[in-house]
């Protein structure tokens, strides 16, 4: 079952990566590392290994997976790429963008993994790791991050290895995610580009690439699924209540700190930690998950967090925190 499985801790070098692509052609689980956090991979063309993910990760089995190749022309054999998705493909790939489209004829992406849409999630990862891992694996890989479903996602191997170990086949070590947030959602269908999840590439930049503004996301109330998962409210969940766009640290609180200035009450915090001292948007999306974990691991009941700035990463980073002090289900 998903939790006796003795997990296999691999390098990234030549023999590492060969395992990890063989237990992944064989219908197995492999953590390894993006630019964005660690994802738990599978091979998506097979569905009983895409249920391995569901089983692992404890994770509610409506959520569409992303499946991820190592460029665009693979891309182009799961999914159909009009001008719009064609220009945002080639502005961000490899990057931290997730591209929605219309599957392809020759699409091998199974069913499950798409959730039966008729619409499939691709993405090409900036990561030497993950992109050598996929060129052997040779089939998409489809990955959520590398956590239990409602923990805080994984930027460093060992967070995989807190939630997952022995219910997956191995983990690749590749250190810290540079970017720290997962990727930014964009869907490209019926002519319309919309924004379905904040994340390592800012609103403006796709804006800027598309050459106009987005458009509107239209949720139909009939949709029984999330149209996209991440909008399950308490997704990002650290055991410690969160409390958001705090002006004041109250004693005993765990504080999550942003730019030079400290809020009042600050030294009286069971913990601190600042996201960004100098007030960077991107380094604090990449401290973001560890700084919650960290915090979370204090014992704390709560966690202050400071304000952060709508733009730019901002409103990646608020979306994340926003779903972390959601009430839980
Ligand atoms: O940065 C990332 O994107 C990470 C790393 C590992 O690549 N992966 C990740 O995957 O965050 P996951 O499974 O947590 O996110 C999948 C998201 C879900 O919110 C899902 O709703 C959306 O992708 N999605 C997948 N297929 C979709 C589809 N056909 N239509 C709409 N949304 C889709
Ligand atoms: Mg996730």
């Amino acid at each position: 079952t998903a939790s006796t499985r003795r997990t296999a801790r691999l390098q990234p070098d030549e023999a590492g990566l060969a395992r990890a692509a063989a237990l992944l052609r064989d219908g197995g689980l492999v953590a390894f590392p993006t630019e964005t956090v660690y994802g738990l991979g599978a091979d998506a063309t097979d569905g009983r290994a895409v249920a391995g993910i569901y089983a692992a990760k404890e994770r509610p089995s409506f959520n569409p997976l992303i499946a991820h190749v190592p460029d665009l022309a693979a891309a182009q054999r799961e999914g159909v790429f009009g001008a719009d998705a064609l220009a945002l493909a080639r502005a961000f790939w490899p990057g931290p963008l997730t591209l929605v489209v219309p599957k392809a004829p020759t699409c091998s992406v199974a069913d499950l993994a798409t959730a039966g849409l008729d619409s499939v999630a691709l993405r090409v990862p900036a990561h030497a790791i993950a992109n050598a891992l996929l060129r052997l694996v040779g089939r998409p890989v489809a990955a959520p991050s590398a956590n239990r479903s409602g923990r805080v996602s994984p930027t460093a191997a060992e967070h995989v290895l807190e939630d997952l170990d022995g219910r997956i086949d191995a983990v690749v070590s590749g250190g810290p995610t540079e970017v720290g947030v997962e990727s930014t959602i964009v869907s490209c269908l019926d002519g319309k580009v919309t924004l379905l999840r904040p994340g390592g590439v800012a609103r403006d930049a796709i804006e800027t690439a598309l050459g106009r503004g987005l458009d509107e996301a239209v949720f139909s109330e009939a949709d029984h699924a999330p149209v996209a998962p991440g909008m399950l409210a308490s997704h990002y969940a650290p055991k410690a209540a969160v409390r958001l766009a705090a002006q004041a640290i109250r004693p005993g609180e765990a504080a999550l700190l942003f730019g030079p200035s400290s809020p009042q009450g600050a030294a009286g915090a069971a913990a601190t930690a600042n996201l960004s001292p100098s007030g960077d948007l991107a380094e604090a999306a990449a401290n973001l998950f560890a700084m919650l974990r960290r915090l979370d691991g204090s014992g704390a009941a709560t966690i202050a967090a400071a304000p952060i700035p709508d733009r730019g990463l901002g409103e990646a980073i608020n979306d994340r925190l926003r779903r972390a002090a959601a009430p839980r289900g």
